[in-house]
């Protein structure tokens, strides 16, 4: 297999794309899609601020990488879950992140969950009773809040994930699978800011597990090999192995089922939500947007904890 750029042996085969590139144009073609996509979807523009949620992961800190080359202004945030187990995930996720960042001389900020609310996901997760012993829809909730929470804090325009392909597909299979049309509704690449909500986007959307783990491995940049250990056994991983049985069959499958999504729903495939689907209050405690009348889901668990 030959690079298409410059006939030299390629490193990098994209069956779904058909598509193969040596080490050398593989690391430039990330960023140069990575760029349209920004474009495209209309995530942001060069002189907006870019707060990148980094995890330790290979997809958000390639995420950084990228827009940092890319010429962005993109400052990263690590928030501190407090999740001793597997190999003391937190911790060596949090010494991979201040590494990447120092190596760079890139600006991170660091929030600690326990510091800031007295208990770590796992002990609020224990507290409060959710999630039938996962702490996985506590730390969800808990991550959205203080990421929106932080973002508009500090003033940045735009919230950047790390989420991929592989991602956005197993989200959208379950949302299928249950029909859940306000979900459906509200996945899209870039979700626009309104009152009390941070913009939100996810550049990588198009981008697959194997091409972001490919990218990191080629770039160098060292990462946290390992899933977060409550991730072990979950649906959504479940989802991911059938979905990648169907792209073995046909590759192309899963990037073609997202973006297929995307341009029916913009040829209606949904009727537009009516205002009333959007009615959103403000939570009496933390101020920000919710769709019940009371606490939003974060603060009903601090407060179930405390
Ligand atoms: P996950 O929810 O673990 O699938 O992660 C999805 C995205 O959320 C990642 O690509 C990151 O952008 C962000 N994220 C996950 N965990 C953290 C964390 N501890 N701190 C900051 N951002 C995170
Ligand atoms: Fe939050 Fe796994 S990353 S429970
Ligand atoms: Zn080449
Ligand atoms: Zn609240």
């Amino acid at each position: 297999m030959k690079c298409k750029t410059c006939g030299q042996k390629a490193t990098v085969n994209m069956r779904h794309h058909k598509l193969a590139l040596c080490s050398q144009h593989y690391l430039e073609w990330v960023p140069e899609q990575t760029a349209r996509f920004i474009k495209k979807y209309w995530m942001f523009g060069p002189d907006e601020r870019v707060l990148v949620a980094v995890s330790g992961g290979k997809d958000s800190l390639s995420l950084w990488d990228i827009l940092h080359r890319l010429g962005y202004q993109a400052d990263g945030l690590y928030l501190g879950l407090g999740i001793d187990e597997g190999i003391g995930y937190s911790d060596e996720s949090h010494r991979l992140t201040e590494k990447f960042a120092s190596e760079r001389g890139l600006k991170l900020h660091v929030v600690d969950i326990e510091k800031e609310y007295g208990s770590s996901i796992p002990m609020l997760a224990q507290k409060s009773r959710r999630g039938q012993g996962r702490p996985c829809s506590v730390c969800g909730v808990a991550k959205r809040h203080e990421m929106n929470r932080i973002a508009r804090d500090l003033g940045y325009d735009v919230l950047a994930t790390g989420h991929n392909l592989d991602d956005e597909v197993a989200v959208l299979f379950a949302n299928t699978i249950s029909w859940s049309a306000d979900l459906l509704r509200r996945q899209e690449p870039v979700l626009r800011e309104s009152d009390g909500l941070a913009r939100k986007v996810k550049p990588l959307c198009r981008f697959g597990e194997k091409e972001m783990t490919a990218y990191a491995l080629l770039r160098g940049i060292e990462y946290i090999y390992e899933e977060c250990p409550f991730s072990v056994g979950s649906t959504s991983i479940y989802y991911k192995e059938l979905l990648n049985q169907l792209e073995h069959e046909r590759p192309g499958a899963k990037l073609a089922y997202y973006v297929k999504f995307l341009e029916a729903k913009k040829d209606g495939l949904f009727t537009p939500a009516t205002a009333q689907d959007f009615v959103l209050t403000e939570c009496p405690q933390c101020g920000q947007p919710t769709s019940g009348d009371g606490l939003c889901s974060f603060c009903k668990i601090i407060k179930k904890a405390g």
